[in-house]
């Protein structure tokens, strides 16, 4: 798609962009697929890819109020799925009466241009003008009627907020709020290169405000583009959660040991464990394209692993026999606890892909364990806040397997306090003591 007849720093074309990704959204795919296929246009500037990109995920986090006020505001869901999308993020900033990033008439004007824009769109650009000024005069009332209904109210499926109600009847409510907040830039400071209290010196000297969350933690005032980030390129930082940063600690990683970092990309945790100790540590991942993503990681730490392409459920294309001391199973999950992130998650998960997701985890689990040495630690993490995939799944893996039941987290429900700022992220840690 390209955008000839609308300016690149335009809001119009931010609106068009966006509405882009929210219509591959809505299709199925993730939002940062999303948004590389639509940034890989050539007329796009860094401003421009900015604009898109944050249009899109201030939408992604207002989809269960603005798509309620559609189904009020249009007679039948606003067809082809780049006009819902249009439609969808223009309401999105239509929302925010008291701090509005734009003028309300701004936002009007320049939704019907990217509709006037788009052959596709170019019919209804009349129909986006009727619909927003008609929210804009109706809003009173029509506000009211949607948040009544629990994805207007809280902007995730139905699905999702009776799930957190069963699991967490105490927290659920502060769980949704935390997930719509926007998520802070939190480092982890290489402790081969540097300490807390020094790299918070540094970021002072570059006028950078932060803090110390974590032993290696550090959570800036301000996200800011990795590239203004002192010393980052020379991997005196790296940009990892407070909840992830537990990892490395857990396994209790020391000089020589043999490990296994079985579902490893992009690196974070990996780069992590061989910050903490001289290893020889395997990284494995099935997905090819995304090992080459732990290459740059290590590189730019000046670290190093074996990493290999391959399927954790068995080792017979990647094991060479020998077993290992320390394995890491931060498996695949539904990413529940992190979509303060990703907040298109909550819009692409379907409530069955839990179970999916667990079986495949259990898999992983069981093999890996027969790849652990007698003594040796199993940290099995999970970014996903669903029993099923956490606490559950432990709980059966070391009923099936014998293994015997560490101290560790367990489930970290996600969290924005002065103090304490992390992801929802579960921890188990198993010890094996029979071969
Ligand atoms: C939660 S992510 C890992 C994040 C990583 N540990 C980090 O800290 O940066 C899960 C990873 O598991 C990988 N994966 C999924 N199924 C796998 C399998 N059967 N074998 C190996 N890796 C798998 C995915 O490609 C994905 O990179």
């Amino acid at each position: 798609m390209t955008y000839l007849s609308l300016k690149t720093d335009s809001l119009a074309h931010g609106l068009h962009g966006a509405a882009q990704a929210i219509a591959e959204v809505r299709a199925g795919t993730a939002l940062p697929q999303a948004l590389s296929r639509i940034f890989a246009d050539a007329d796009m500037t860094p401003q421009a890819r900015g604009a898109i990109q944050d249009l899109s995920y201030l939408s992604m986090r207002k989809l269960g109020l603005a798509d309620g006020l559609l189904a009020l505001l249009a007679d039948k869901p606003p067809q082809p799925a780049v006009l819902h999308g249009l439609l969808t993020c223009a309401l999105s900033l239509l929302l925010d009466e008291d701090d509005p990033a734009y003028d309300a008439f701004t936002v009007v004007n320049q939704a019907v241009e990217a509709a006037a824009a788009d052959a596709d769109m170019r019919h209804a650009k009349g129909v986006v003008n009727a619909i927003l000024r008609r929210f804009l005069r109706e809003r009173a009332t029509l506000l009211p009627q949607v948040e009544k209904t629990p994805p207007g109210a809280w902007n995730y499926p139905t699905w999702w907020i009776d799930r957190l109600k069963a699991a967490y009847p105490a927290q659920w409510q502060a769980i949704l709020q935390a997930g719509n907040a926007p998520p802070p830039l939190t480092l982890r400071v290489n402790r081969r290169k540097s300490t807390v209290p020094d790299y918070l010196h540094l970021l002072a000297a570059h006028g950078i405000g932060a803090r110390q969350i974590g032993p290696d933690a550090v959570r800036l005032d301000q996200p800011a583009p990795v590239a203004q980030i002192p010393g980052f390129a020379d991997g005196l930082v790296s940009v990892q959660d407070a909840a992830a940063q537990l990892a490395a600690p857990l396994l209790d990683v020391r000089d020589g040991m043999h490990v296994l970092d079985a579902c490893a990309a992009p690196g974070g945790k990996t780069g992590h464990l061989l910050e903490c100790a001289d290893l020889d540590l395997v990284a494995l991942d099935h997905d090819p394209r995304r090992l080459r993503r732990i290459d740059d990681n290590l590189q730019r730490l000046q670290l190093s692993a074996q990493l290999k392409a391959g399927d954790a459920r068995n080792g017979k294309d990647w094991w060479d026999g020998k077993p290992f001391d320390r394995i890491l199973a931060d498996v695949p999950c539904t990413a529940s606890g992190i979509v303060r992130r990703h907040p298109d998650i909550r819009w692409l998960r379907r409530k069955t892909d839990t179970v999916q997701l667990a079986t495949l985890s259990a898999q992983i689990l069981d093999n890996l364990w027969q790849m652990l040495k007698p003594g040796g630690k199993l940290l099995l993490v999970t970014c996903s806040l669903w029993p099923q995939e956490s606490e559950d799944q432990a709980a059966a893996f070391a009923q099936r397997n014998h293994a015997v039941r560490l101290s560790a987290p367990g489930q970290l429900l996600p969290t924005a306090s002065v103090e304490s700022d992390h992801d929802g992220l579960f921890y188990a840690l198993f010890q094996k003591t029979g071969p």
